[in-house]
């Protein structure tokens, strides 16, 4: 196995196994490891119909110590379950779930990229109904896979600012509707404005409070988050976004700052008076933006590197991932 760990960037590579689980008769089955990608399924299954899916992303670290750990699987696996509740799909047990993900980490563990590269093993759990079926009612049955890709940035320039767009003819998701779970629904309904936003050269659309226009929801693929010219840390609240379990993180790691923390209603035209602004999330990690682009305004920011005060975030959230921080929080689980 030949990897150039250094530029892995974030795409699609098989790694020796996933791990499955099936739900029929109202129970889930033991876990397999499997060796092949493929799943067969009916023509007719919920999932490929009526959209019951939802998935997730965490990722697993080769520490400098050498031993691999994930970060935070529990919030994720207490996501999923939110996700499944509103999408009438059966929950997974959250010790069940951390468990998983130690055995595909285990058996995958000569895909954590070394310590050093920048790189680390994200994992794809997602959860689907597989019943046949004509009438739109929830699946009777249900499989869920966690799979594992090796990774390194997000977007291509690692952590060098992206420009963004905010959509002004799509959302994402509806006032009262699933954007506060990881449907995957959201991110098909999402694809055209980040179809627009990148034929404008951004890599990432912005998207707005879906009621009223008025508010900063979420990036299409994480949260939005801005530091103030007087040092403080801000971020959206919107009940039609994704709890993000990276800026929850930041947020604990920016009271051990000493930086303020205001999780309120961002309105769009406070853009034009932050210090610094970025995208936060688990493959982003924390993506500084350069310049926001809305109709003909712009709204830039640091143009070249990643702010101050987002580098020193960066930095410990990073370094507690790779074991080069005290991991004060007890964020870290061994594989
Ligand atoms: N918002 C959206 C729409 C996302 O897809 C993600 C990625 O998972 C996030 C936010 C960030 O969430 P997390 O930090 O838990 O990865
Ligand atoms: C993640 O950050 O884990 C995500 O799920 C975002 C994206 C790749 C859809």
């Amino acid at each position: 196995m030949e990897m150039d760990w250094a530029n892995l960037g974030f795409q699609f590579r098989p790694t020796k196994s996933n791990i499955r689980f099936h739900y029929a008769d109202g129970k889930w089955s033991e876990g397999k490891l499997y060796n092949t990608y493929d799943i067969t399924i009916s023509v007719a299954a919920n999932v490929l119909h009526y959209g019951q899916a939802a998935f997730e992303g965490l990722k697993a670290f080769r520490c400098k110590d050498g031993k691999v750990r994930i970060f935070r699987p529990e919030e994720n696996a207490k996501r999923l379950n939110s996700s499944a509740r509103h999408l009438i799909m059966p929950e997974f047990p959250v010790e069940r779930f951390v468990e998983a993900v130690k055995t595909v980490v285990r058996d995958n563990i000569e895909y954590v990229p070394p310590y050093g590269s920048g790189g680390s093993l994200y994992l794809r759990p997602v959860l689907f109904g597989t019943t046949p079926q004509i009438g739109v009612s929830p699946s009777r049955e249900y499989e869920l896979v966690i799979m594992t890709v090796p990774v390194g940035a997000y977007y291509k320039n690692g952590i060098k600012p992206v420009e963004s767009m905010i959509a002004r003819d799509f959302d994402r998701a509806a006032p009262h509707g699933t954007g506060h779970i990881k449907a995957a629904g959201n991110y098909a309904a999402s694809l055209i404005s980040s179809k627009k936003a990148k034929e404008q050269g951004c890599p990432v659309a912005l998207f707005l409070d879906p009621a009223s226009h008025t508010y900063i929801d979420e990036f299409g693929t994480s949260n939005f988050l801005a530091i103030t010219k007087d040092g403080r840390y801000v971020t959206s609240q919107s009940d039609s976004i994704l709890p993000s379990i990276t800026n929850k993180s930041l947020m604990e790691i920016a009271s051990d700052f000493g930086i303020p923390v205001e999780r309120r209603k961002v309105r769009v035209e406070e853009l034009a008076d932050f210090a610094e602004v970025a995208a936060c999330g688990t493959a982003v990690v924390i993506t500084p933006v350069s310049k926001i682009y809305d109709g003909d305004k712009v709204y830039s920011y640091n143009a070249e590197t990643v702010g101050p005060v987002m580098k020193k975030l960066y930095d410990r959230m990073t370094g507690i991932q790779y074991g080069d921080c005290e991991d004060i929080h007890g964020w870290m689980v061994e594989a």
